[in-house]
């Protein structure tokens, strides 16, 4: 018995910040922003917004798209660092949000890769036999989390969710492999401390830079490459995939310059390699499951598909996916 992913929804909360509105915050241009990073615009938070509605939209797309009501599922798994409590999860949270008591609901704390995560746990467990409905959530805020007046940070990142309802079923279809993988002695990489601390870029309460987002970025960017690239290679060997056979890859939405020398070490040409950073910027564990929603959507994506999801983030983590649509 396997796993497949039969819906998927996105949410963003309401704001749009273009590169040009962040030119009246700080020292930075358009230019800079789109040539380095491909980014154009990403969705905020707002004082009074809540990252739990944002996330609990997305579920209830994805549910309605599946036909199930949460009532009917067995467990709730939510890639996420943005609980806005120490605890209760967000998981928790959600699930109380959603009208799904009693069971199990949880967070996989993986940074940018926590959808591919939450999604191999799921897989994982439904294999075992444990569930046979699953809502996974990838969901983060990290742009309450950044220094305002630290350009090299402020500009990366956006808000958003993505959920997608997982349901065991034998047969070819569904999630292929996953591979997972940390290395903590590259903690300091990209760190933030007290995430409890919300900051909206509107709120007259600045995080301080002690407690904001730290990142090496040039460090960070060399590792996200080559860890990408060889845990992408790593699960299509796994599931016996040669990867000239897959169809799309949808990757965390780092950076286009990320996505770009990743995609071409594998031998990937662009028409392959879905990409949305330009609208979204990096909304970390959301990224994945808001491109996977969008792909779906644009009909990228068709039945009987070879894709491959894959992500790298902060802890470092890292990890991909290969489903058979
Ligand atoms: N606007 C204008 N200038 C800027 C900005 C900005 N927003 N940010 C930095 N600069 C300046 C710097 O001050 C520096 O100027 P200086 O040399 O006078 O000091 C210059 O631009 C170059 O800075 P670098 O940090 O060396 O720029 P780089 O080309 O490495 O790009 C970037 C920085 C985009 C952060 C890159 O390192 C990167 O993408 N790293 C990966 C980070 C990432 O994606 N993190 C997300 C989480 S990890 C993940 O999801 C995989």
């Amino acid at each position: 018995m396997g796993s497949r992913i039969v819906a998927t929804g996105r949410a963003t909360p309401r704001t749009a910040v273009t590169n040009h509105d962040l030119t009246r915050l700080m020292a930075t241009s358009d230019d800079w922003i789109r040539s380095r990073t491909g980014i154009g615009q990403r969705y905020v938070m707002r004082t009074g917004e809540s990252l739990l509605d944002v996330a609990a939209e997305a579920s209830r797309i994805a549910l309605k798209r599946a036909g199930l009501s949460a009532g009917e599922l067995d467990a709730i798994m939510v890639g996420t660092v943005s609980s806005e409590y120490g605890f209760p999860s967000f998981a928790c949270l959600l699930q109380e949000r959603l009208g799904a008591d009693t069971i199990p609901a949880f967070d996989v704390a993986a940074a940018c890769s926590g959808f591919i995560y939450a999604l191999s746990v799921a897989d994982f467990s439904m294999r075992a036999g444990e569930f046979r409905r699953v809502l996974v959530v990838g969901t983060d805020a990290l742009s309450t989390m950044v220094d305002w007046n630290d350009r090299r940070t402020a500009v990366l990142f956006g808000d958003g969710a993505g959920a997608a309802v997982m349901v065991s079923e034998p047969g070819p279809r569904g999630v292929l492999s996953s591979l997972l993988r940390s290395s903590g002695r590259h903690w300091d990489l990209l760190s933030v401390r007290a995430t409890g601390v919300r900051a909206p870029m509107d709120s007259e309460v600045r995080r301080s830079s002690d407690d904001a987002i730290k990142m090496k970025g040039p460090e960070l960017f060399k590792i996200a490459v080559k860890s990408m690239e060889e845990v992408s290679r790593e699960v299509a060997a796994r599931a016996g995939v040669k990867l000239e056979e897959v169809h799309l890859i949808v990757p965390h939405q780092a950076n286009l310059r990320i996505i770009n020398a990743v995609a071409e070490r594998l031998g990937l040409p662009p028409e392959k390699v879905f990409t949305n950073v330009d609208r979204y910027g990096n909304t970390s564990a959301a990224s994945v499951p808001i491109a996977l929603d969008e792909a779906l959507e644009t009909k990228r994506i068709r039945d009987n598909d070879l894709i491959m999801l894959n992500a790298c983030g902060g802890g470092l983590t890292w990890g991909a996916n290969i489903l058979r649509w």
